[in-house]
């Protein structure tokens, strides 16, 4: 088995070193991608220093079986062709590809067999925010066919990528020594501060990322929900969290709903408000699960569900997701 990281430096690169480390696959050779900044650099895998090759338009990725690439829309654009033309399957982490008919967009839990049909070579992954939703919302989608969804996030800096974690380490610090703040990654201070703004604006005044939840949703689960979300950058490191709001066809019950999460795959319930046990996202950093808690009947819809859940925006968001698309497809 060969296998490649394009953006290998980056904060998703890096999480599919630590999460390919400790995985049982098979793997004989290791290549990294980079653009001229990190090309040249070395990362440890598996006891070996690996040089980071620079990007190019070339035959590097003759003989290698998956790609799985993390370094921008703009880059997955312009190098797609040159990754998969001798067959290589790229499992992509950006949104270029996520809405193309001919691309499957996979979360293993919900829609692994779709991965086995990729014409063009693509599997997308696909966006954090909606990653973690569809793991709970299938979930409940098998008890009775979810209608609509309304969803607040709270994403962590992490989801900016490797620079929007150092900027807010920075604004932390620039604060606390009575500086000005920089500001470049986000629109603005983040440190002591929510931005309800991800991504660019687009269509009804949603930005793109609420936009992804509505889209990716609906292709991921097969289904005619509708997602309604407003998406809000926190002043976290690392670990999204959403508040959502389901209506589903028959009313769920919290309990039946407890029970289905406590037995699903990749999802961990964690609510019992009388020890004040629900998921947070400084406890949830790091780690693979989906975790669910506030589980409570909606009070202004009796078909209505509401609970909060929390995932590794960088682990399930994105790299684990990607690695489990390899492993299911080698299986
Ligand atoms: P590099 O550091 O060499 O520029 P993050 O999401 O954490 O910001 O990381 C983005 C990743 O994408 C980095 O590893 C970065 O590598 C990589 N990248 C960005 N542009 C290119 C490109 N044109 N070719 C290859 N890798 C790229």
């Amino acid at each position: 088995m060969k296998i490649a990281i394009v953006g290998a430096s980056g904060a998703v690169g890096q999480e599919f070193l630590k999460i390919l480390e400790t995985r049982p696959i098979q793997i004989d050779e290791l290549l990294l991608f980079g653009s001229e900044r990190s090309a040249g650099s070395t990362y440890k895998f598996r006891g070996k220093d690996i040089t980071v090759k620079l990007l190019q338009h070339n035959d590097d990725f003759k003989g290698v079986d998956f790609a799985l690439t993390s370094a921008g829309g703009g880059t997955s654009k312009e190098y797609w062709q040159t990754i998969t033309k001798h067959g290589t399957i790229m499992i992509d982490n950006s949104s270029a590809f996520r809405m193309e008919e001919d691309v499957p967009l996979v979360v293993p839990e919900v829609n692994a067999a779709d991965a086995r049909n990729a014409p063009r070579g693509i599997i997308a992954n696909p966006n954090c925010t909606t990653i973690q939703m569809v793991v709970a919302l299938q979930v409940l989608e098998r008890l009775s066919h979810i209608r609509r969804v309304h969803v607040s996030t709270y994403q962590s800096a992490s989801g900016a990528g490797a620079q929007g974690m150092a900027e807010l380490v920075e604004q932390n610090r620039e604060l606390v020594e009575g500086q000005e703040p920089t500001v470049r990654k986000f629109a603005y201070q983040l440190a002591y501060n929510v931005i309800p703004h991800i991504d660019v604006f687009a269509d009804d005044d949603y930005t793109k990322e609420e936009l992804k939840m509505f889209n990716e949703t609906r292709k991921i689960m097969h289904s005619d929900i509708r997602v309604s979300a407003t998406c809000v950058r926190v002043p976290v490191m690392r670990a999204h969290s959403e508040s959502v709001w389901v209506e589903t066809e028959r009313p769920i019950s919290p309990e039946e709903a407890r029970e289905a999460f406590a037995r699903a795959e990749g999802v961990v319930l964690c609510d019992n408000p009388a020890e004040q046990k629900y998921p947070m996202p400084l406890f949830v950093a790091g780690n693979d699960p989906v975790y669910v808690g506030r589980i409570r009947k909606d009070l202004a819809n009796d078909n209505g569900l509401t609970f909060w859940c929390v995932s590794d925006q960088i682990r399930k968001g994105a790299a684990l997701n990607a690695v489990q698309i390899l492993e299911s497809l080698i299986q």
